[in-house]
């Protein structure tokens, strides 16, 4: 623990615990603030844990001060605060809608038209020679557009305008709650309920504001009769009481996740402007459709996850007593498994800190060129309780990102200055100051 604080503390947990991982090996046992936990970093046990040894209804980590927010408002929520027989009973019926090889079709549509409003929004700031202000914000907001619109399919268009205004509150409120969540992760949150504490009040006030907006909002969207995910989860028998938690949850969960992993591959992106003229002309004239089967495109954001995991630890508790590694591991232990010091294991990723989006390009025989293992960077989690919004993210991400080479060449004004830190998720230290330089077509 000692080591842990001089190392720079919870900031930087993710760089001290990858430096025993080197010491120590892939499996190590170490006690973290009161608690003993199994820390994993090997691609093989990771297939053990997410395959088998977790079971069927594994149980997710949560943060400690949402789930006190719950029980004191008798809150029922989605599929991230869901266990047990009901929260399979959703995902099934979700999987089928949102992760099967073609519910892009479902997706491609509204991340497009998100991915062009962005661009024309960030054509102004190009056009003044600014940096884009606000940067974090602006893509909270994109990445709630891009939420609401795949939701509601083709009448998205219809209600964009009365939405604007919904869609930017909330995405301020979402940021803000994000960042109380962040501070409270830092501290026992229960103490921070009894004392009563101003960022748990604060937190308190923010979710509330949050939850009764999406609690009025949703069921109007039901009402529209859309052709989007909402209306395919009613076809598919969810009850609109269901519908309204669960999209309350993929609203929060879309938001943080897609917004710091853009800025991730925007910031990473800038430091290769020979790679954007690349993909500029690769790109320039594919339809949607093609631009997301784009190997070196998805090696943009792929390594950006790769570098940057949102949730560098993954967590989970095990159905039943096993060994792993050369430990024996109750039940009762916390496993927790070092996505981030994996994926910059130079054993499975040849030069592993540097930004190399070509290594994820397919050889002749099938193997990417530059990856040895692909388990070894899981920034989406694996098996049955992996993230749910990975489709929709990573089509939102190829997009996006295309849509921006298209027009822009992508500078970074204090690129060599941001470093990551860990924030609840892992976040750049400093806020980034992105430069769009409009291409000459
Ligand atoms: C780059 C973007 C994203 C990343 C890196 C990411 C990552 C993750 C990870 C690692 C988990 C699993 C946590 C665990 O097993 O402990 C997860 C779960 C989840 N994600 Fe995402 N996510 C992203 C975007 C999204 C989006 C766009 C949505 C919107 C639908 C979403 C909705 C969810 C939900 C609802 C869960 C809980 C699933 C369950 O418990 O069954 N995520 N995400």
């Amino acid at each position: 623990m000692l080591s842990l604080v001089m190392a720079g503390g919870a900031k930087k947990l993710h760089e001290y615990v990858d430096r025993r991982h080197r010491e120590l090996g892939p499996v190590f046992r170490e006690k973290i603030g009161p608690l003993w936990i199994v820390f994993v970093n090997s691609p093989d046990e990771f297939r053990r844990i997410f395959l088998r040894l977790e079971g069927p209804t594994p149980q997710n980590f949560v943060p400690e001060a949402w789930r006190l927010y719950n029980e004191m408002r008798a809150q029922r929520r989605g599929l991230l605060f869901m266990n047990g027989d009901e929260w399979l009973h959703f995902r099934r019926i979700l999987n089928k809608m949102m992760l099967l090889p073609d519910s892009t079709k479902l997706m491609c549509a509204p991340c497009q038209e998100a991915a062009e409003n962005l661009a024309r929004k960030w054509t102004d700031h190009s056009l003044a020679g600014s940096t884009v202000p606000n940067l974090e914000s602006q893509l909270y907001l994109w990445s709630i557009e891009t939420m609401l619109a795949t939701l509601l399919g083709s009448r998205w268009r219809d209600c964009e305008r009365q939405m604007r205004s919904e869609a930017e509150h909330l995405a301020l409120m979402l940021h803000r709650i994000f960042e109380y969540s962040a501070t409270l992760s830092m501290m026992p949150a229960k103490l921070a309920m009894r004392l009563r504490l101003p960022v748990w009040t604060k937190f308190v006030r923010t979710a509330d504001t949050i939850l009764a907006r999406l609690h009025s909002l949703v069921p109007e969207m039901i009402r529209l009769d859309s052709d989007g995910l909402l209306q395919m989860m009613m076809n598919n028998g969810i009850r609109d009481d269901d519908a309204v938690r669960i999209v309350v949850d993929f609203i929060i969960a879309a938001s943080d996740t897609t917004a710091i992993s853009m800025q991730w591959a925007l910031l990473l992106l800038s430091g290769r402007p020979e790679l954007q003229d690349q993909l500029f002309y690769d790109i320039k004239d594919l339809p949607p459709e093609e631009i997301l089967q784009h190997p070196l495109l998805k090696g943009v954001w792929r390594e950006a996850l790769r570098l940057h995991p949102i949730a560098p630890f993954l967590s989970r508790y095990l159905l039943a007593d096993a060994t792993i590694g050369d430990y024996f591991v109750s039940k009762e232990n916390l496993i927790v498994m070092s996505i981030y010091s994996s994926g910059r294991d130079g054993n499975d990723f040849p030069v592993p800190n540097e930004f190399q989006p070509e290594r994820w390009i397919r050889t002749k025989d099938g193997s990417y060129q530059g990856v040895k293992n692909s388990y070894a960077t899981l920034p989406f989690a694996m098996g049955v309780r992996s993230c749910i919004g990975r489709k929709l993210a990573e089509t939102q991400m190829s997009l996006t990102l295309a849509q921006l080479i298209k027009n822009f060449k992508i500078e970074c004004e204090n690129r060599d200055s941001v470093k990551m830190i860990l924030h609840l998720v892992s976040v750049p230290s400093k806020p980034i100051q992105l430069k769009l330089i409009g291409r000459e077509v």
